[in-house]
């Protein structure tokens, strides 16, 4: 990969140093998407047809610079105009040093046999009940949740007194983070102005109802967890999973399906020293097995279905068998027409009832990439 290091932000956008960009800002969007085509195909063979993986994997051309993504290749004149390309040398040291392995000092909990893991209640107080009861039933040696007790749903504080009723150990969401803060809002990392106008009215309604003693809890929650899976007759040899909220690298970073590319897991897997990543966030469960071996599993929520026609939400159930790590998304059913006559009650939007009641979402739809947008409905 690429390692070319970016001009720190002071450098970024001074017009008197940056002799190498012909405007003292990144291209814009149109003529980026111009540039970033013509280079696109300079680097493949465009009469041959991409496999899908060679098509998530492929690198699109484009470098992050501050806000903007600008072509690879200008980004690069700009940084050696700048003296901050890495040589050779400097360039592989930086690989290794990016790949290392990362202690994070987090000891790892368990060996269980079989673990529950959902992530974003939204407030959805009923599911979350069904959902103590349907790990229960299964007979899970622990139940946890990613983060995201609060937004969307009604009534945050009926979500605590199940949380410990469940005994579910979790670990901070974005929304955690924001309201043990009293951050304005969510940091839920939306871009488009709709979906963060609905954000912002699901945010302020539920700092605006949550106690300050439970906003205290969220705030002395661990932003991640380790735990230790293994089935009896192979205790010695756990496999361990890292339970983060986004991602390993950012608390709201989207990792979508269609977006997340293997070589980049594996990255995160190298660097964290795990044979699993469990994550949330995106509100759409899904999972992988890597080459190496190892697995990025999201989680799903029970706070609202997962954009698909259908009323249920999802979680997660995790186990060993015959040697191997195995995960099965769980539809989870619960009474959706008594939470939307709650929600009626709390003046919650109509668009947010309609997902309850559809199963499709009606907001919050931009930040899909564009397979998981095509899916929509709405
Ligand atoms: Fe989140």
């Amino acid at each position: 990969m690429g390692l070319a290091a970016a001009p720190s932000v002071s450098q970024r956008f001074n017009p008197t140093t940056h002799h190498s960009m012909p405007t003292d800002h990144p291209p814009r969007s149109a003529e980026l998407s111009a540039e970033a085509a013509k280079s696109t195909l300079k680097e493949g063979d465009a009469s041959r047809e991409l496999s899908e993986k060679e098509r998530l994997v492929r690198h699109r051309g484009l470098a992050t610079w501050g806000e903007r993504l600008v072509p690879l290749d200008r980004f690069r004149d700009a940084a050696a105009q700048r003296g901050t390309e890495l040589d050779a040398t400097q360039r592989a040291a930086a690989e290794q040093a990016f790949v290392a392995t990362q202690d994070d000092g987090v000891v790892a909990e368990g060996p269980f046999e079989r673990i529950v893991v959902f992530g974003g209640i939204y407030n959805n107080h009923i599911a979350l009940d069904a959902l103590i009861d349907d790990a229960n039933a299964w007979g899970a040696d622990a139940v946890y949740c990613l983060g995201d007790f609060g937004g969307f749903g009604p009534s945050p504080d009926k979500v605590w007194p199940l949380l410990e009723r469940g005994g579910i150990r979790s670990i901070q969401g974005n929304y955690e983070q924001s309201l043990s803060s009293g951050a304005e809002d969510c940091n839920c990392g939306y871009a488009d102005p709709r979906d963060n106008h609905f954000a912002e009215l699901s945010y302020l309604y539920t700092a605006q109802n949550s106690s300050d003693a439970f906003k205290q809890a969220m705030g002395e929650l661990p932003l991640r967890r380790r735990v230790k899976l293994s089935n009896p007759s192979n205790s010695n040899s756990p496999f361990e999973l890292l339970l983060i909220h986004g991602s390993p690298r950012r608390i709201n970073e989207f990792l979508f399906e269609s977006a997340t590319p293997d070589p980049y897991l594996e990255v995160l897997l190298d660097q964290e020293r795990a044979d699993a990543i469990l994550c949330t966030h995106t509100g759409l469960q899904w999972q992988r097995q890597l080459a190496s071996g190892r697995s990025l599993i999201n989680v799903g929520v029970i706070g609202r279905p997962a954009n698909d026609g259908a009323r249920n939400v999802w979680s997660t159930r995790i186990e060993v068998r015959e040697g191997a790590l195995h995960a099965e998304h769980v539809p989870l059913h619960y009474d959706s027409e008594a939470l939307a006559a709650e929600m009626r009650r709390e003046q919650l939007p109509d668009e947010f009832v309609d997902t309850i009641l559809s199963g499709w979402w009606t907001t919050c739809l931009e930040i899909l990439p564009a397979k998981e947008r095509a899916a929509s409905r709405f």
